[in-house]
Order: C-alpha cells, then sequence, then structure tokens
C-alpha cells in the first residue's frame, strides 16, 4: 500500500475508504469474444480477477466485498455456460477451502442457493461455517441472486412470521432488512460495473438506494488493483447528501 502512495501523486485517501463495495462482475463473455475463446475462457479469467481484487480488497482494509456472480435471470443462457459457470465456481470453493487458513476471509452467499447441486451447497456451506471466524475482510458472493426476488422472498417470509395476525401496525425499514439475504450488511458505498453497461441488471435493489455507482468500459477479466484505485478516488469526490443539502 505505501508503494502506492509513492509512486502515485493522485491517491485515495485511506482515512474514507468505502467501507461495502459492490462489484457486478461483467463483461467475459465479451473478452473471450475478443480473443476468439470460448465464453468459459472468459469466465474461468474473470474468476482469477476475483481472486485478485478480493486480496486487493483485504490488503487495504475494504470491510465487505460483495460480488454479483450468477443472477436469477443468468438461467437463460445455454445449458453448457450455465454447467461451466457451476464447475468453475465449484473449483473456486475446493481452493478457497484449500486455502482458507491463510487467507483468512470470511466468505457468505447470498442468493436462492437451495436449486444448486448438492456438491455445490456442500461446499457453500462448509466455506460459510469454516471462515466464520475470520473477522477482517468479509466477502459476499451473489449467486443465483435477484434483487427482486430478495424483495418478494422478504415479503412473503414476514408475512409468514405474522401469519397470526400480530404484525406491527408499520413495517419500518429495518425490520424489513433483517428479511433480506443481506441482513446484517452494511448497504454497499460503492457499486462498480465494468463492462460498459450502465444498469443494475437486478443486483442490490434495496440496498443501493443510497450507493454511488461507478461505471467502467474495462471488461472484468481485465479489471485490477488500478481500476479498483481509479473507482475509490472517483468514489472520494462524490458528495453524499441522502436526500439533504450541502452541508
Ligand atoms: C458476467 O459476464 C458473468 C455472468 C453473468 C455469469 P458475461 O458472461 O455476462 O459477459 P458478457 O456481458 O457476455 O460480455
Ligand atoms: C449481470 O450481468 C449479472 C452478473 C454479472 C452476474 P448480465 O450480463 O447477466 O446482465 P445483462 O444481461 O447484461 O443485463
Ligand atoms: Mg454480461
Amino acid at each position: 500500500m505505501l508503494n502506492f502512495f509513492k509512486k502515485n501523486k493522485q491517491a485515495w485517501e485511506p482515512d474514507r475508504l468505502p467501507r461495502h463495495i459492490a462489484i457486478i462482475m461483467d463483461g467475459n463473455g465479451r473478452w473471450a469474444a475478443k480473443r476468439a475463446l470460448p465464453r468459459t475462457a472468459g469466465h474461468a479469467a474473470g474468476a482469477e480477477t476475483f481472486r485478485r481484487v478480493a486480496t486487493y480488497c483485504k490488503d487495504i482494509g475494504i470491510e465487505y466485498l460483495t460480488v454479483y456472480a450468477f443472477s436469477t435471470e443468468n438461467w437463460k443462457r445455454p445449458q453448457s455456460e450455465v454447467g461451466s459457470i457451476m464447475q468453475l465456481l465449484e473449483k473456486y470453493l475446493i481452493e478457497a477451502l484449500e486455502k482458507m487458513e491463510r487467507d483468512k476471509v470470511k466468505m457468505k452467499f447470498l442468493g436462492d442457493v437451495s436449486v444448486l447441486s448438492p456438491k455445490l451447497r456442500a461446499l457453500i456451506s462448509e466455506t460459510e461455517s469454516l471462515s466464520e471466524k475470520f473477522d477482517g475482510v468479509q466477502v459476499n458472493i451473489c449467486l443465483n441472486y435477484g434483487g427482486r426476488d430478495e424483495i418478494l422472498r422478504a415479503a412473503t417470509h414476514y408475512a409468514l412470521d405474522y401469519k397470526d395476525g400480530t404484525a406491527p401496525q408499520k413495517l419500518d425499514e429495518e425490520t424489513f432488512s433483517k428479511y433480506m439475504y443481506s441482513s446484517g450488511l452494511p448497504d454497499p458505498d460503492l457499486i462498480i460495473r465494468p463492462s460498459g453497461e450502465m444498469r443494475s441488471s437486478n443486483f442490490l435493489l434495496w440496498q443501493s438506494a443510497y450507493s454511488e455507482f461507478y461505471f467502467t468500459d474495462v471488461l472484468w477479466p481485465d479489471f485490477s488493483a488500478t481500476e479498483l484505485d481509479r473507482a475509490i478516488i472517483a468514489y472520494q469526490t462524490r458528495e453524499r447528501r441522502y436526500g439533504g443539502i450541502k452541508k
């Protein structure tokens, strides 16, 4: 980190880092197409980028990193592509488990994982329970995640909890947030979307109410620590007003 400050005049301020960064890891397919490679090669390269970026976030002291790995809409893709993404996830988790004691990263999964393969579900629960004890950076992987699905699920669970008719008159944000997959997490301060698309694609709809967005044309497999630095620097120029007025 020190080297970064020596080499770069324009750097982010360490005392104003976003606590929670979220990333829509997009552009793997286009990255592969540009190289005349199969889309799977793009997903494999994207997984490596995720590893590097997560390590960098840990090194600079980001508390929470949430990444969008597979959406509730991504099932529309050809079965072969979905299958290879799931295989890459398995591989990633097996490696993460092997390196867990060294990396010390707390890992959580947000999304409906109940429909995933038994092997993947077992890896997910092992990763979550074994990494529970770590208290440095927390990495959340959104898998079969959709913002609308999350809100519907929260509403359903809330209704079920009060089906005896004892629900309070008014449902407040804090209570409802506890029904989200993200329960207990602070809202993301900064949401990054690479690959040139400027939409949320159903990512963290509830939680992003006051997040700062950063878009870049860089494709996810080409994303790097330097790109993350750029996003953080941009974030630090923003004025967050939350509907109020300038102080
Ligand atoms: C993101 O990259 C990975 C997933 C959605 C699983 P894409 O596969 O969407 O890459 P592009 O957008 O086609 O380039
Ligand atoms: C969003 O990317 C989902 C993930 C990165 C996991 P998509 O590639 O699925 O989004 P659209 O289709 O371009 O909106
Ligand atoms: Mg895409």
